[in-house]
């Protein structure tokens, strides 16, 4: 059983979680992640390895649905019933010299390793985030410690620029285009538009697909991921990829798939 060590809430939407799980964590690199199971019976949950120590791992998730609500729902000194890694390709760290990180969301959490891992290896990153409003934005602090310039903007100007990640970008790459490459990561239509603008500045960009998962392991074909025409699955070939190619029209189609199953599971939550 999968002690839960420490949580903490990020904002009402999203919790931080450290758990202990020794033979995950020592073997966690960057872009690793983990699927958990809250009970016996429960839905798994693939989540980003956001930091690992010897014998712990981080995890950061959104209480969107069921089963991340149950997840919760669980306090310190509570028990996972299942967690399962590292699974996935750890990310593939190039040889740059200045790389742009663009962080949508709860995008902030998966972005967060691999920037760090660049930073760690004498890279000069800079990052631009965006999130809802002021106090959706997770990570700043920790991003702090070794970003040499960080770009705030928020949909309702709470904080920083007023707008989405690709005004900020836009203004940003205009004036100031010194960048080898860039990591983007958030919802599939921020990666898509951010990816199509980026592409305009002639930057390379990598990007972290969710696609549903249910084994983590390349069984099932859930997670599968059309690049230039050809299949990969997420879980096995990724969660990490070259975004040129994606198929970003056919993964949001498919993210839909269970969204009446979710309905329902949800009206579970409001009894
Ligand atoms: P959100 O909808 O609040 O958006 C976060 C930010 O993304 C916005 O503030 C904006 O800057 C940018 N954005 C949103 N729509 C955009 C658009 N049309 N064009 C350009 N930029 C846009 O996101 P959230 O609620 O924090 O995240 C939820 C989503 O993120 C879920 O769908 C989840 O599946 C996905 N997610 C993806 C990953 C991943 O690894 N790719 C990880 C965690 C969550
Ligand atoms: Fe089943 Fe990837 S989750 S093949």
């Amino acid at each position: 059983m999968y002690e839960i060590l420490e949580k903490q809430a990020l904002n009402k939407d999203v919790d931080l979680m450290v758990v202990d799980a020794p033979f995950v964590a020592k073997n966690a690199m960057p872009g690793h992640f983990l699927i958990i199971r809250v009970d016996d019976e429960g839905e798994r949950i693939p989540l980003t390895i956001v930091e690992n120590t010897e014998t712990t791992v981080t995890i950061i998730y959104q209480k969107l649905g069921y089963s991340t609500n149950l997840l919760g729902t669980l306090e310190v000194g509570d028990f996972l019933n299942d967690v399962v890694g590292p699974l996935g390709k750890a990310s593939h760290i190039r040889d740059k010299k200045h790389i742009l990180g663009v962080a949508g969301g709860v995008g902030a959490a998966p972005l967060f390793p691999q920037l760090k891992e660049y930073a760690r290896q004498g890279v000069n990153v800079d990052l631009v985030i965006g999130a809802r409003s002021k106090e959706h934005l997770i990570l700043l602090d920790k991003y702090k410690e070794f970003c040499t310039n960080i770009f705030i903007c928020t949909d309702d100007g709470s904080v920083g620029t007023k707008g989405y990640v690709t005004t900020k970008l836009k203004e940003l790459l205009s004036v100031k285009n010194d960048y080898d490459h860039s990591i983007v990561i958030g919802p599939l239509i921020m990666m898509k538009n951010t990816v199509a603008l980026i592409k305009e500045f002639n930057l390379s960009a990598d990007v972290s697909l969710n696609p549903i998962m249910i084994d983590g392991t390349g069984m099932c074909g859930n997670c599968r991921v059309s690049i230039n025409n050809k299949t990969y699955f997420a879980c096995v070939d990724g969660p990490d990829f070259d975004s040129e190619g994606i198929n970003f029209e056919e993964l949001m189609t498919r993210q839909d798939y269970y969204k009446k199953e979710e309905h329902i599971c949800n009206l579970k939550l409001v009894k």
